[in-house]
């Protein structure tokens, strides 16, 4: 029976989900586990479940000899060593897609609050003023969303705009299809003259950092907004509320920062404070209580795909393998390192002793190889699944057989 620990207060619904799947040995905990004591968790437990802030760099994978996988309950993997787990044949798991929505409805929020002029109407209010003026106000229906990145959140936030009314632009370096309405434009500069508010939806990349530094806003449409909930270096601050003052650009939510406090309640500054028309929030974009829900599902039911069936869809760090969760054939599961002849060693094992392989899934990476085999044949008390698995780990090269 494999034993899952669960640690940082994973969503509950992640432990539903593996009881509903048979799995009972769970223990979860609050918080992050450190030191002997998270040394303990690793030496017997099969499957590991943290959120970002239990570390696990590459000496701690010596100590857990029966670790399968680690699922990251949130968006990044920064803090386990991926290569060590590799090596070790243990499969890492994250959820980066789960906060898509969250993100994409936050900025049609900001979007409508920044056209209506909301924020200093807002600090007015609550100091007593009754500013009561059209002061440029603007519905959002007919004006032109640019877009910069139609990946997952940019694709979203098309369809979420335009079912209010919007007209959406987008620009990408990859060739993506337009869904509903939604014209792509060749060029950032062309997306920049066009928009009425441009949103950032790109990774953090050499090519973005910086991509709407002050000779990018200047190409903006003069009193056009701007929005950032992608990563902070992507937009240069200081131009950016050089341009604000200026009245070039008319308003801009950002939620993600160059630095970032490392704690809630931490100072933060930024030279876009007190500015008019400007929402900050504390990079709270992916923040719902639904999407820490989706994280729990979509990691729990990415465990569960790799340790009942051996699908590895998903994983960051082993070469990716999708498998159906039913099979009328026995199925091994192989990991080894990407060195020549271990394919002809695995097949040796099958066809010496007579077995049939009826399906045979293979994925490699620089480092390792990842091999799935189905058989079909009749096992008895020699060919016992169990003595082809030894015969499978006495294979120089393997990592990991089961
Ligand atoms: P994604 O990978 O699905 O989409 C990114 C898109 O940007 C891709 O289509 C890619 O081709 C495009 N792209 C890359 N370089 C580009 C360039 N130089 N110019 C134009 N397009 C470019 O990523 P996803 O999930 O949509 O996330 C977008 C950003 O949002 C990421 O930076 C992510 O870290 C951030 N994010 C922020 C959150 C928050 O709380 N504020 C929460 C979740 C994600």
């Amino acid at each position: 029976m494999l034993k899952i620990t669960l640690l940082e207060n994973i969503h509950p619904v992640a432990s539903t989900l593996f009881r509903q799947h048979g799995f009972d040995l769970i223990q979860t905990s609050a918080g992050a586990l450190e030191g002997q004591a998270l040394r303990d968790v690793l030496h017997d437990t099969h499957v590991l479940g943290i959120r970002s802030k239990t570390t696990i760099p590459a000496d701690l994978f010596e100590l857990a000899p029966n670790l399968l996988a680690v699922g990251c309950f949130c968006i990044g993997t920064d803090q386990v060593d991926l290569q060590a787990a590799q090596a070790k044949g243990i499969s890492v798991f994250n959820a980066p897609y789960a906060n898509t929505r969250s993100v994409a409805e936050l900025v049609l929020g900001q979007i409508i609050m920044l056209m209506r002029r909301i924020p200093e109407k807002d600090r007015a209010a609550h100091r007593g003023e009754w500013h009561k003026a059209v002061d440029g106000a603007c519905e959002v229906r007919g004006k032109v969303l640019g877009i910069v990145g139609y990946g997952h959140i940019g694709t979203q936030l098309s369809v979420l705009a335009e079912s209010i009314g919007m007209r959406v632009i987008f620009y990408d370096i990859l060739d993506k299809l337009a869904l509903g309405n939604a014209q792509k434009v060749l060029s950032l500069d062309e997306l920049l003259a066009l928009s009425d508010i441009v949103s950032l939806h790109v990774p953090a990349t050499p090519e973005t950092e910086n991509m709407m530094d002050a000779v990018a806003l200047k190409k903006m449409k003069p009193n056009s907004f701007l929005i950032n909930a992608s990563r902070g270096l992507v937009v240069d601050l200081n131009a950016l509320a050089h341009s604000l003052k200026e009245k070039h650009l008319s308003g801009a939510a950002i939620d993600v920062f160059p630095l970032e406090p490392a704690n809630k309640g931490d100072i933060f500054s930024s030279p876009l404070q007190n500015l008019s028309n400007v929402i900050l929030t504390p990079h709270i974009g992916g923040s719902t209580l639904e999407a820490q829900e989706n994280i729990a599902v979509d990691v729990a039911d990415k465990l569960l795909r790799y340790i009942q069936h051996g699908s590895t869809a998903g994983s960051v760090n082993m070469p990716q393998i999708t498998l159906s969760a039913v099979s009328k054939h026995v199925r091994f599961r192989h990991i080894h390192r990407n060195v020549p002849g271990v394919l002809a060693k695995i097949n040796d094992i099958f066809s010496s002793r007579n077995l049939n392989i009826a399906a045979q899934y293979l994925q490699t990476n620089d480092q390792c190889g990842y091999v799935v085999i189905e058989s079909d044949s009749a096992f008895d008390k020699v060919n016992d699944p169990v003595s082809v698995l030894n015969d499978l780990h006495k294979i120089e090269g393997t990592i990991r057989a089961w």
